[in-house]
């Protein structure tokens, strides 16, 4: 018998991430692309609650709650019968999303999200699973997921199962764009890229060293929506703008400053002019 749960009721925030850079090195025999990619978290957060129930329920909340399906597919359900499986009990869980993140805007929404109720569930469940099962579980819900998990920036490689966290701290200012436009990863993917990066050595994650990357889907991006063009030549004329990238297979774009202060006039600048955008100033970190 396992010991009952004494707590019944767990939240957490799900951080959105950014790809400061993301290269595409290759493609495997099944499909998928081997990346190179810096990842880091930003400011802008889900929030995942859990309690014990009767059976597995979920509610949507929030502003991108609207959009999304409460039903099998949903990576959050998936999440947490993967795990109740593999510690072979029923997953008997109400979960509430808070959903503040964009859909389809590569930051890792579904991702984060996934990986906070994997962190929630193994707390309410109490239990004892090795940091290698906890990432294969990861894995098999989307090549995001391990390193959401981990919930540090990190260099990621292969299509996401290689995880190394990055030692110094950094916070770089910035502000994140998305046009209000969704891409679905597959699609962009699917696109293409033109010409495979060459394999590099991680860099340090310092904006003008960063500036010096790319991400080898933006061309797919913006074929499939042209307004992405627009929104990364916007950002890349605000003042102390370093650099300014698409994250992900899009739409979501970002520019880092020189400081906030920076960051925040073109935040302002961007959202006065642009209303139907959705513009949020940001550290990455
Ligand atoms: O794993 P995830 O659900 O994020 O991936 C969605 C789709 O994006 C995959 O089915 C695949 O078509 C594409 N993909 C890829 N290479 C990766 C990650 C994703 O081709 N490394």
């Amino acid at each position: 018998m396992k010991p009952r749960p004494k707590t019944s009721h767990l939240r957490i925030s799900a951080p959105a991430k950014v790809n400061l850079y993301l290269h595409v090195t290759g493609k495997r025999p099944d499909g998928y692309h081997l990346l190179e990619s810096l990842v880091a978290f930003t400011d802008v957060c889900d929030t995942v609650e859990v309690a014990t129930a009767d059976t597995l329920s979920l509610t949507l909340k929030g502003p991108y709650a609207v959009g999304l399906q409460a039903e099998e597919e949903n990576i959050v359900l998936k999440a947490a019968r993967k795990l109740a499986t593999w510690a072979g009990i029923e997953p008997h869980v109400h979960i509430t999303l808070h959903k503040e993140i964009p859909l389809g805007a590569g930051l890792g929404g579904g991702s984060a999200d996934a990986a906070a109720v994997l962190k929630l569930l193994t707390q309410l469940w109490q239990l004892n699973i090795s940091q290698d099962t906890f990432m294969a579980i990861a894995l098999e819900l989307g090549a995001d997921v391990p390193v959401m998990l981990t919930g540090k920036a990190a260099f990621v490689s292969g299509i996401g199962e290689h995880v190394e966290p990055v030692i110094q701290p950094f916070r770089l200012p910035a502000v994140l764009v998305n046009p209000g436009v969704f891409l679905s990863t597959p699609a962009v993917f699917k696109q293409g890229v033109a010409r495979f990066s060459p394999p590099m050595p991680t860099p340090e994650p310092i904006a003008q060293v960063l500036a010096q990357r790319h991400n080898d889907l933006e061309t797919a991006a913006i074929t499939l929506q042209p307004v992405l063009r627009e929104v990364l030549e916007i950002l890349a004329m605000q003042p102390g703008c370093v650099f300014s990238r698409m994250s992900g297979s899009g739409a979501t774009c970002f520019a880092v400053f020189d400081n906030e202060a920076q960051a925040g006039d073109a935040a302002k600048a961007i959202a006065t002019t642009r209303k139907n955008w959705w513009v949020k100033e940001t550290g990455i970190y």
